[in-house]
């Protein structure tokens, strides 16, 4: 199984849908206040991402009912939007993926509910230094595992934990594509990155313990085994000559 090189022409296409993606959560930030629900702003992004001709991806994805994935606090990632009212001092992950003309793009970032704590603050201030240092690691002829070694290392020396159970991934064509991309890896471990490659990198990491645990409920939102919180942010990037492109960075805020 290979991992398959874009053409400038798909890479094209993956941009114009990764900005959308990136625009959705700028668009966002103005909702994103105490007092409304997840599932409010899921219908939101719904009609926002679709006033843009495209459609939400994960929406029938696997069975998932949602236009995106809304994670307070202790939720890891994939949480289902609910009846959940929005509290002050909570801290909030929206993941957007979107698919437009056949061409995926999937980022998610943090937002802070009112004033959250310094912890909390920490916490999500590292992650988007777990994901920076990631995605310096990426350019043609490196190994993918240093990705994760490098995440892996910021988490730990700051005193957090990385999610082991989910990964980045392939993404462009297909929702989930290869490679896998993990979070925490051995130094010169995984596939050769070349040119033209597509993938999401998109570290979750935890304040307490690394273990998950999914909602038995909707068999969906992942929870961290301890309660503590656990904070992620992601962007699709694209291997250049001599680097990377995150095709969803369109406001350089993380
Ligand atoms: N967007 C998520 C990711 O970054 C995947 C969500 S899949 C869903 O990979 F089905 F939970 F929505
Ligand atoms: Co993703
Ligand atoms: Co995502």
């Amino acid at each position: 199984m290979a991992i398959n090189i874009k053409t400038p022409e798909q890479i094209e296409g993956i941009r114009k849908s990764s900005q959308l993606a990136a625009q959705t959560l700028k668009y966002m930030e103005q909702f994103v206040k105490p007092g409304i629900t997840t599932l409010e702003l899921d219908q939101i992004i719904e009609k926002y991402v679709r006033e843009y001709g495209a459609s939400p991806a994960t929406k029938g994805y696997r069975g998932y009912k949602h236009s995106s994935c809304i994670s307070p606090n202790d939720v890891v990632c994939h949480g289902v939007p609910n009846s959940y009212v929005l509290q002050d001092g909570d801290i909030l992950n929206i993941d957007v993926t979107t698919i437009l003309n056949g061409f995926y793009g999937d980022t998610c970032k943090m937002y802070y509910v009112g004033k959250p704590s310094e912890y909390a603050q920490k916490l999500v201030e590292t992650t988007k230094e777990c994901l920076r240092l990631g995605m310096a690691e990426c350019q043609p002829g490196a190994r993918l595992g240093n990705v994760g070694y490098a995440i892996s290392e910021h988490a730990h020396k700051n005193g957090y934990s990385v999610v082991y159970e989910f990964c980045g991934h392939g993404v462009g064509l297909k929702f989930h594509e290869e490679p896998d991309v993990p979070h925490i890896a051995e130094k010169n471990s995984g596939p050769i990155l070349k040119e033209g490659m597509v993938f999401t990198i998109e570290p979750m990491i935890n304040a307490g313990k690394a273990r998950c645990k999914v909602d038995r409920k909707d068999g969906w939102t992942a929870r961290t085994i301890d309660g503590r919180l656990s904070a992620q942010f992601e962007h699709t990037i694209v291997i250049t000559s001599d680097g990377c492109e995150a095709l969803t960075d369109v406001y350089g805020d993380f």
